[in-house]
Order: structure tokens, then sequence, then C-alpha cells
């Protein structure tokens, strides 16, 4: 049996889509522009990749995309300043802070400094809690991804085993929250979780995200599961170039799986397409 691959790139584009027709006509109707503000401290390259990325699509879709480029030395109350000042300004709907932060910047009281309704990554403890609570929030944009592909895969996810690899604040612990909702049974699993091949095995849903090149091969994986892949690894091959592979070995799994998110292609795409729509929601509940 192959898998089907489930087509990140393709699904992005049909949610950009729909953002951006959804601008134009509140542009239109109401005069309003939605603003996305991104900061980014320091110079680390795969950052810079993403911001770049990031505003190059918010303006596709007809928003305002503001970038403010930050130096490596800024400091903690410098950085607190401008998101008071982005906090403040009626024309950013969304704000963005880069991670990760130098290592003399607290990042949870950086991200604790932007007004929860701007927070379009989720990560504020406000939207934390009301997401944990089944409460309106904003939600973590690759979670939220993975959940669309999720649901337009299977219809139904309610009653499914759920079986989320990673604890991250960023993506297992709010996927794990996102899955519960929609009714699944959900496992967190870890670096220290006993057995995870027989723990991973019984899962109906598998979401890799911890980071580990390659690490979850075909014979843990339940014949026809659906496996949702988040991991971004660059490895070098023995020709000397490099790859882009996720956290699932897709050759073996690809045999074994259901359907399967490629890398890259699969989740990437969709994170970016969220945080567009994270932005479009946070504009328009700001104008009632
Ligand atoms: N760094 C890696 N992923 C993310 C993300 O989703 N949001 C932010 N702000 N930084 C990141």
């Amino acid at each position: 049996m192959s898998a089907k691959i489930i087509d990140g790139k393709a699904f992005a584009a049909t949610v950009r889509e729909k953002v951006k027709s959804h601008v134009t006509r509140i542009k239109e109707e109401d005069g309003i522009t939605p603003g996305l503000a991104v900061v980014l401290v320091g110079e680390d390259p795969a950052s810079q990749v993403y911001v770049r990325s990031k505003g190059k699509q918010t303006v596709e879709v007809g928003m305002k995309s503001v970038e403010h480029k930050l130096d490596a030395e800024t400091s903690e109350a410098d950085l607190l300043a401008l998101i008071d000042q982005l906090n403040n300004d009626a024309s950013i709907h969304g704000i963005l802070v880069q991670l990760p932060l130098p290592k003399h910047l607290n990042e949870d009281l950086v991200i604790n400094s932007i007004d929860p309704a701007k927070d379009v990554d989720g990560f504020h403890i406000s939207n934390v809690g009301l997401l944990g609570t089944g409460q309106r929030s904003m939600v973590p944009c690759t979670p939220l991804g993975c959940l669309m592909m999720l649901r337009d895969y299977h219809g139904s996810l309610s009653g499914l085993n759920a079986v989320v690899i990673g604890r991250s604040n960023i993506v297992g612990k709010p996927m794990a929250q996102l899955l519960l909702g929609d009714s699944c049974t959900v496992t967190i699993a870890h670096s220290r979780t006993k057995d995870l091949p027989e723990v991973v095995r019984r899962a109906d849903i598998v979401v890799a995200a911890v980071g580990r090149p390659e690490m979850v091969p075909g014979d843990w994986i339940r014949e026809g599961a659906t496996v949702i892949d988040v991991g971004i690894n660059r490895i070098e091959k023995e020709d000397g170039k490099t790859k882009l592979v996720g956290d699932v070995d897709f050759e073996s799994v690809s045999k074994v799986a259901g359907a399967i998110t490629p890398v890259p292609g699969g989740v990437g795409p969709m994170t970016i397409a969220c945080l567009l729509a994270n932005t479009l929601t946070a504009c328009c509940r700001a104008n009632g």
C-alpha cells in the first residue's frame, strides 16, 4: 500500500486565496487593511528566511506588512518599548516576535508583553489558557495548520487515537489541545516515553514534532494511519549536498500509512497561511 500524499502546499494556496478575498472585501466595504508586524532580533539565518517569507506572503494577500529588524544586542527595555508601541498602533492587528530570541532576552516576558488580541502566534499565556479551557483564543499557527489538514482528510476526528510526539509549547502541547478539542483520545509522547514504538503503533493519527531527522520508521506506524510530519531538518547527504527531511522516515512510513504530509510541501506552507488567517481573524475581532 502507498500512502496518499497530503499536499500542504496546495492546501496553503487555497487558505491564502480565501484570506485574500476576505481582505479585499473588508478593504472595500469597511476601509480597513489588516496589518501584521514581525519583529526579528539578531541575524539568525533561518529566522531571516522565515521573516522574509512571512512579509512577502502578507503583502500578497493584500495586508500591510511591517518588519522591525533589531540588532542582536538590543536591550529588553528597547524591545518591550517597541512591542508597547505596536500594541497601541491601531493599524497593526497582529504582532509576531520571531523566536528564538538572543539569550539575554527573556522570551516569556517578551511574548507576554504582546497584547493577547494581537498575539497571532498564540503564545501569550492568556491564549494558552483560553485554548486549554476550550475558549476562543488565538491558536498557534503550526498546530492549526496540522488540524486543518487532518479535518480536511478525515472529516470528523471524533474518537480517533492521536499520538503527538514532542511536548514543545509551540507545537506538541497546543496540538494535543486541539486534537482533544476535536474529541480525539490524545497521548503526548516525548523523549522519556517508555516503549515509544508501541505507543505510536496504537495511533490512528501521528503528529511528529521532535526535531530529529527521520526518527520515526515505518514499523512504528499502524497500517492506514495518518502521519503529519512537522519536522524540518537539514541533513547532509553522502555527496556533501544538503537536503530537507522531516521527523519521519518518508520512504518506509509512506508504504504503511494511509496518508502522510511530505517535507518539504506539507506542514511548512500551512504555518504561514495560518499566520495570515490569524492576522485576519485578529483584525475582524478588533473591528467588531
Ligand atoms: N520560530 C520557529 N517557529 C516559530 C513560530 O511559529 N513563531 C515564532 N514567532 N517564531 C518561531
